[in-house]
């Protein structure tokens, strides 16, 4: 390249140059002090020859500037000084108006050709510069250091407990229907035989979101609303979701899940709840574990039972290396869920004929989450603490 090209510019002494009162023509980059070979003009007039040369100078003067450009920040410095609104060819063409108008196609044409010329030079070097740096790249790339893993999200093991056990009983034909979370009284209480001001309300500590609308307590109001949708029996369904009470501790939270289950037909008895939840608890927690039915109240369904498998933690011996089991704490038992056979109010308040019979029962989701997976505290599944929640991916 044109190391040792003489040019001028017109760069103007800023304050001491008026128009049509040209600065002499001088040239320096960086640093030099290169004499100007162009005669002067009469009276500092610009000429024609004049800002032509000055342009022709332009493009080896960038190539000797992109000599010395050695990365991105650079080569944008020199864009800026050549090409930016203010840079050398700009100021070159700040002094066309000092032509005659028969002058001005002539510098004007030159103009835009060396134009196109410096930006040529310019992409070229910038393409050279960016390839270079991607080899710089390619031979610091180490391809034998281990891969950095991207952090892959799973499904929450709520969610993976809720697929588990509403895949057990579609297996067995049970449709899956999905709730609301705010749900009315008569669906949540009057019409599961909870009684206005009856104390089996207290049973369960409800949000109330104003007279009459409540925050769902379980998930039994969709036995009531799948039968009032369906009219008439037969019908078998799961309802997963969210239910809420005013209730914290390491066992309870004011928000948690349940799985509503619900079969009627005619003929159904106790004995086919009892095979199916057993058959059920025996695919989660393995074939080996006891289950037992324990006699208990619930007031929409009569009888009722609760449903205790035997200790995931001791095998159901109540103690562990010598100590009481602090999972069963020494019963054994562990219970799971709760069960009985529909009441007949229940079938009178969606007006299902009072000839039919069924069964219903309910789960928490997180109860059988901690029991499957041996955790103690409850909250944390609703912490977000990614090093839990990855322990189930
Ligand atoms: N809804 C009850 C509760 O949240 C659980 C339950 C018990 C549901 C017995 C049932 C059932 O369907 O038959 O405490």
């Amino acid at each position: 390249m044109g190391n040792s090209y003489f040019y001028p510019s017109l760069a103007r002494d800023a304050g001491t140059c008026d128009r049509g009162q040209a600065a002499p023509l001088h040239g320096a980059y960086a640093g030099e002090n290169v004499p100007n070979p162009l005669p002067q003009e009469r009276n500092n007039q610009v000429s024609v020859m004049n800002l032509i040369a000055a342009l022709e100078s332009l493009a080896p003067e960038l190539e000797r500037g992109l000599d010395q450009a050695l990365d991105l920040s650079k080569l944008e410095e020199i864009r800026v000084e050549f090409l930016g609104r203010k840079g050398r060819l700009a100021q070159i063409m700040a002094r066309l108006p000092e032509l005659s108008p028969e002058e001005k196609p002539a510098v004007g044409k030159k103009a835009n050709e060396i134009k196109a010329r410096l930006n040529t030079l310019f992409d070229a070097h910038k393409h050279t510069l960016e390839k270079s740096g991607e080899k710089a790249y390619l031979t610091r790339f180490d391809a034998t250091l281990p891969g950095a893993l991207p952090w892959l999200g799973s499904m929450h093991p709520i969610s993976q407990v809720t697929e588990e056990i509403c895949s057990v009983f579609e297996a067995l034909g049970y449709d899956v229907v999905d709730g609301l979370e705010v749900e009315t009284d008569f669906h949540n209480f009057q019409a599961l035989n909870f009684p206005k001001d009856h104390p089996a309300r207290d049973m369960q500590d409800t949000l109330y979101v104003n007279e009459g609308v409540v925050l769902r307590t379980h998930t039994s109001p969709m036995q009531v609303r799948s039968m009032l949708a369906r009219k008439a029996p037969p019908l078998a369904i799961v309802a997963p979701g969210k239910v809420y009470r005013r209730d914290s501790d390491m066992t309870h939270s004011p928000m948690f899940h349940q799985i509503e289950g619900l079969l009627v037909d005619k003929g159904i008895s106790l004995r086919d709840l009892r095979g199916s939840l057993t058959a059920f608890v025996r695919r989660l927690f393995g074939p080996a574990v006891g289950v037992r039915f324990r006699p208990s109240f619930f007031p929409f369904t009569e009888p009722s039972a609760e449903v205790d498998i035997s200790c995931i933690m001791c095998s159901g011996k109540g103690a562990l290396h010598g100590e009481t089991c602090r999972v069963c704490k020494g019963t054994g038992w562990l219970e799971i869920l709760g069960c009985g056979m529909v009441d007949p109010n229940v079938y009178k308040a969606v007006g299902f004929d009072e000839e039919c019979t069924g069964f219903a029962f309910g789960l928490g989701v997180e109860r059988v989450a901690m029991l499957k997976y041996g955790i103690g505290d409850l909250r944390l599944f609703f912490e977000n603490n990614v090093r839990f929640l990855g322990q189930f991916a």
